[in-house]
């Protein structure tokens, strides 16, 4: 990919092209969505921007997501599309082409799985697996069956976030051996309370069809729809937002997966409605040479929600959703307060040293102005149809994006490395001979 400014009005260029082109039905990509939740609405509208995509099919356990669905394809293409009883039904209907996972993370492995066996190219939301070593099945399927897997953090196919990474190749900031994240919240929708529709029930809930290979537990409208609160179907703030900052970061530094990482993780105060923390902290050592800090709170937002800091000898870039501002590293040395301890004639005799009142007696240089830094914000496309876009392109060229299955496994495997380590209290390391946690 070219990240050259050049390169992105070229993509942009592209894409409207391909918008506008006239689609024949046979250059047609016709995709199935498995999970009309939330977050595969905001897919589908995504996904419909581009006319050789074809929403073919549906599928989800609660039939009032279904319906919603299909007023969606209606109202934007006119068009209906097959509702499906189970995934199973999309995977083995031979005039889909690909499906898009965007269901809760305890199904991802297996559907993915299936998905790539029938020779599907696959879209899988964040984060790619539950457990880490699911990971290694999904990239040796995807290599074995030659078929593209796509993992679902948008913000690396920002323009924001590729700009970024190009002024860290172009060494705008020195040496960066340090990078701070953060995901801040304070509200109940933020801490995943999400409204529960009022004719779920039973009736119109398959609590069978979410649970899969979870444990067995009652019909639960709250686990049903609030999942990301319990570890049976998700690892909490970990796989649902450090997976995001650490795909950026992987992006950013041009780094595969952490050697090291330390966690601890707190659960304060939505206690009652969860078995996952609210508060987390993690350190993670990176063999390329920084060290990223992760935290997140749900009980406050004063600092914006998401953000990166990049911390390098020579500038710094931050890097919010949508907004990227650098400026210089302004240093200046000054050892006043020790040499004011030095004898008199000693300390005279330092600052009579041309080199140090070059270097330390501000007042004494040439008068010249100190960059301020510069900050810009994105308009235009949502990364997420910039992601779209990456992965129609990769069905056409056969070319996996660089969020492939490998990028979505180390992604997702640092927030397994960062659970455990809150669970165990102890350092995780990452194997590399085996591309998994050192057990
Ligand atoms: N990239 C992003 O910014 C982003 C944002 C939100 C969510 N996500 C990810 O998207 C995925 C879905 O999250 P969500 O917020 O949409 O959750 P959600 O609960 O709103 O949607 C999940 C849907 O999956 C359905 N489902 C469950 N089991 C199913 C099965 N066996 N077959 C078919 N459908 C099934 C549920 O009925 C539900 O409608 C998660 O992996 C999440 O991490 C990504």
């Amino acid at each position: 990919m070219d990240f050259s400014r050049r390169g992105f009005l070229e993509m942009n260029a592209a894409l409207a092209a391909s918008m506008n082109a006239q689609v024949s039905p046979n250059d047609r990509i016709r995709v199935a969505f498995i999970g009309c939740g939330a977050r595969a609405h905001e897919l589908m509208a995504a996904v419909m921007t581009h006319p050789q995509f074809e929403i073919a099919a549906v599928c989800d356990a609660y039939q009032g997501r279904v319906a919603r669905a299909l007023d969606r394809i209606k109202d934007t293409r006119g068009s209906s599309a097959r509702v499906l009883r189970d995934y199973r039904e999309a995977v083995a209907d031979a005039s889909i082409d690909a499906i898009v996972v965007a269901t809760p993370d305890h199904w991802h492995k297996v559907m993915v799985l299936d998905g790539l066996k029938a020779k599907k190219d696959v879209y899988c939301e964040k984060p790619l697996t539950y457990r880490s070593a699911e990971g290694l099945e999904i990239v040796a399927a995807a290599k074995q069956t030659g078929r593209i897997v796509q993992v679902g953090s948008q913000g690396m196919s920002s323009i924001s976030q590729n700009r970024a990474k190009q002024m860290i190749k172009e060494g705008r900031l020195g040496k960066v051996t340090m990078v701070r994240a953060a995901y801040n919240r304070n509200t109940a929708s933020g801490a995943w309370i999400y409204p529960i529709p009022p004719d779920a029930s039973p009736a119109t809930v398959n609590w069978d069809m979410f649970l899969g290979g979870a444990p067995k537990k009652s019909f639960d409208l709250a686990r049903f729809f609030r999942w990301r609160c319990y570890q049976d179907y998700s690892g909490g703030i970990a796989t649902d937002l450090f997976v995001h900052l650490c795909t950026t970061i992987h992006y950013l530094m041009d780094a595969v997966v952490p050697s090291k990482v330390m966690a601890m993780g707190e659960l304060y105060r939505w206690k009652e409605s969860r078995d996952v923390p609210d508060t987390l902290n993690a350190i993670l050592e990176y063999p390329e040479g920084f060290t990223a800090n992760l935290s997140s709170t749900f009980n406050n937002q004063s600092s914006s929600e998401a953000s990166f800091t990049f911390l390098g000898t020579e500038g710094t870039l931050s890097v919010g959703w949508g907004e990227l501002k650098y400026w210089p590293e302004a240093v200046q040395e000054d050892n006043r307060w020790i040499v004011e301890s030095w004898p008199k004639a000693l300390q005279a005799r330092y600052y009579a040293d041309p080199k140090v009142q070059k270097e330390e007696v501000p007042s004494l240089a040439k008068a010249h102005l100190v960059d301020g830094g510069s900050s810009w914000r994105e308009q235009g496309q949502d990364p997420t149809i910039i992601h779209f876009w990456h992965f129609l392109n990769s069905i056409r060229s056969r070319k996996p994006y660089w969020e492939d299955a490998s990028a979505g496994h180390h992604a997702a495997a640092c927030a397994h490395m960062v659970n455990q380590s809150v669970r165990q209290s102890k350092l995780v390391q990452w194997d590399f001979a085996t591309d998994d946690i050192k057990a």
